[in-house]
């Protein structure tokens, strides 16, 4: 039994230990908004918050995610608020958007420390693989949203979701057996 907290929620996947974090995420507590690309740990769609730090989520097994804190893009932000969102949709920056959430994810733990990063500090830390080519827009939208974090602009909300973090992460049925439904701690 691997414990640790998801999207705020306490977690116990009865899965093997070696089972990469990713497709815990995926196949049991139905976040699918971590996607699998490669599952070498080169083109950063599977990125998840863990700790503060950006992993790629195909390269951690659930044992060694035991007693951390992993946030996906589904808990980035309840309503698609976080600037990044707003500035990723302001901007049109997706094209297929495949790679998107993983992008988002590492955008996000940069933008925590930096605010305010060079093109060459987000070539530094994105090093997200993007097949559509969208490099010189999702630039210009990190930066519009470190200029959103710093309060130097506004622009208008996104579209709320279609779906609640507590829909995405509910348990899938057919996977009930493989993984236990986030409780909360007593
Ligand atoms: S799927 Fe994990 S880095 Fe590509
Ligand atoms: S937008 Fe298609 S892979 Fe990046």
């Amino acid at each position: 039994m691997t414990k640790f907290t998801v999207n705020d929620r306490p977690v116990q996947y009865r899965m093997d230990p070696d089972t990469p974090l990713l497709w815990a995420l995926r196949d049991a507590s139905n976040l699918t908004g971590t996607k699998y690309g490669c599952g070498t740990g080169d083109c950063g769609a599977c990125t998840v918050d863990i700790d503060g730090e950006a992993v790629r989520s195909c390269q951690i097994s659930i044992a060694n995610a035991e007693g951390r804190f992993v946030t996906t893009i589904e808990a980035l932000s309840p309503d698609r608020g976080h600037p990044l969102q707003q500035a990723f949709a302001a901007d049109n920056v997706s094209q297929c958007g495949y790679c998107v959430p993983g992008v988002i994810m590492a955008a996000s733990v940069l933008l925590r420390r930096n605010s305010n990063p060079t093109d060459e500090q987000i070539d530094t830390a994105i090093t997200n693989i993007c097949r559509c080519g969208i490099y010189p827009r999702l630039r210009g939208a990190i930066k519009r949203a470190g200029r959103i974090m710093r309060g130097e602009e506004r622009i208008a909300a996104a579209p709320p979701p279609g779906i609640t973090p507590e829909e995405a992460a509910r348990t899938v049925p057919a996977l009930g057996r493989s993984a236990s439904p986030a409780k909360q701690q007593p």
